[in-house]
């Protein structure tokens, strides 16, 4: 039995090294292509128009024919400055440690909030992998293996942009049941946010950090406001000059987490509360649709019994009655 276990974590762990060392997308530069002048039709008016062809140029020459380990920020600041983070604004900053599933059904795509990734430069590169290669009679891009580097110089250089632009109340949602190495960890200060997005946000812009918590539905609860590494956070901010709020399990993403888990026992204020609304809604309906049904047969009764009488009268005075009438119809 344990060497079933061994064996099967030894598989296991062999395909995520092999997914790890893939090369560069194929077709990496259409895909960004595509990507870039999708975000400007579904955005049109939240960015100015840029060039995706001159983007592309920008981009590649970040990385192409350059051994993929010995990019730095330098490479890729062209880039950032030439695709820019217009459509970050105020308010609407979200970031995340530990979340990426959750902050992303949050944000919505930039209807409620703004991730990175809903950014231009973030969502024409989500999930992609590209790193250069050497060889000088190719496109000067590796898609057979790409080595994974210390440093990942677009991400890194991405975090420290995205943060720069904060301003106003800004969001970060973490995970109070993640531990790293058996460490409890909602905030690392090795994490994108902890090494480069909190300590970029600029205080004269940022009024204030709201810390959202959320644990995953049936726990683990490691971490909670004001414990453990997010009073770490809390006083990191503070040194930075920074005021906080910390809140757990807010309710509108407590209720996003919960359409996985309707059944769940933290998600039972769902359950009480449907049946109670749906209870007085459908109790108050009735009783509406029955009164209003008994007003309707009470007025046409009455309608009807004036008609007669109004028709009978009126045929014995008036001989022009059945022309009118047959206007009227
Ligand atoms: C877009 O950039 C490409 C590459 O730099 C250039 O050839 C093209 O003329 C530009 N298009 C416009 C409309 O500026
Ligand atoms: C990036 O690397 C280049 C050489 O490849 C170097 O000149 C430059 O100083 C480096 N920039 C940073 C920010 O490390
Ligand atoms: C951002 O939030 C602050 C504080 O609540 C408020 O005063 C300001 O009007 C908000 N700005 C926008 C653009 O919503
Ligand atoms: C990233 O892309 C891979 C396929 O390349 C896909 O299986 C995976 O679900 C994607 N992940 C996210 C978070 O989009
Ligand atoms: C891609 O990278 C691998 C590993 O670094 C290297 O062996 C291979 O020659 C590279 N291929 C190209 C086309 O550069
Ligand atoms: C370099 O790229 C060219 C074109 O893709 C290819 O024919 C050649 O075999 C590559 N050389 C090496 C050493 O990988
Ligand atoms: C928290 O992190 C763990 C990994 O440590 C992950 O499995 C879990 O899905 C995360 N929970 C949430 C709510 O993001
Ligand atoms: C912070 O924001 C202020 C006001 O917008 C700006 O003048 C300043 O240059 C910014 N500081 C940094 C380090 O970006
Ligand atoms: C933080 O609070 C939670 C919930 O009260 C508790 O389970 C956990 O042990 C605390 N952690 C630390 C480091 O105090
Ligand atoms: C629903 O009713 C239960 C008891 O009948 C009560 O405990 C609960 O607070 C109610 N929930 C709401 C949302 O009114």
């Amino acid at each position: 039995m344990a060497l079933k276990i061994a064996l099967w974590l030894l598989v296991v762990l062999a395909s995520l090294h092999s997914t790890s060392s893939l090369g560069s997308d194929r077709h990496l530069k259409e895909i960004v292509l595509g990507r870039c002048w999708d975000f400007q039709r579904q955005k049109v008016y939240a960015v100015n128009a840029k060039n995706c062809s001159q983007l592309w140029e920008t981009f590649s020459k970040a990385f192409a024919y350059k051994d993929p380990c010995a990019t730095n920020f330098s490479d890729y600041e062209p880039f950032f400055d030439e695709v820019g983070m217009d459509i970050v604004k105020m308010n609407k900053s979200l970031f995340w440690s530990g979340t990426y599933k959750e902050a992303h059904m949050y944000s919505d795509f930039d209807f409620r909030l703004t991730t990175l990734e809903d950014t231009m430069a973030g969502w024409m590169m989500n999930n992609l992998t590209w790193c250069g290669s050497q060889n000088k009679s190719s496109d000067g891009i590796n898609y057979t293996s790409c080595p994974s580097c210390d440093d990942w110089p677009f991400w890194g250089l991405a975090s420290k942009r995205f943060a720069e632009k904060a301003n106003g109340i800004v969001r970060v949602l973490v995970n109070g049941s993640r531990s790293i190495n058996g460490t409890p960890a909602a905030y690392s200060k090795k994490s994108f946010f902890g090494r480069l997005e909190l300590p970029n946000l600029n205080k004269s812009k940022v009024i204030k950090l709201l810390i959202l918590v959320v644990h995953n539905i049936g726990g683990p609860v490691l971490e909670v406001c004001g414990n453990g590494s997010i009073k770490e956070m809390e006083n990191d901010a503070k040194k930075r000059g920074i005021q906080t709020t910390c809140h757990d399990n807010p309710a509108e993403i407590q209720h996003l987490l919960c359409a996985d888990f309707p059944n769940s026992r933290e998600c039972q204020f769902l359950a009480s509360g449907a049946r109670n609304a749906t209870k007085s809604v459908s109790c108050g309906y009735w009783k509406l649709a029955a009164i209003v049904t008994i007003s309707i047969a009470g007025i046409l009764l009455l309608a009807a019994i004036i008609g007669l009488i109004n028709v009978k009268t009126r045929k014995k005075k008036d001989p022009l009655f059945n022309y009118s009438h047959g206007i009227e119809e």
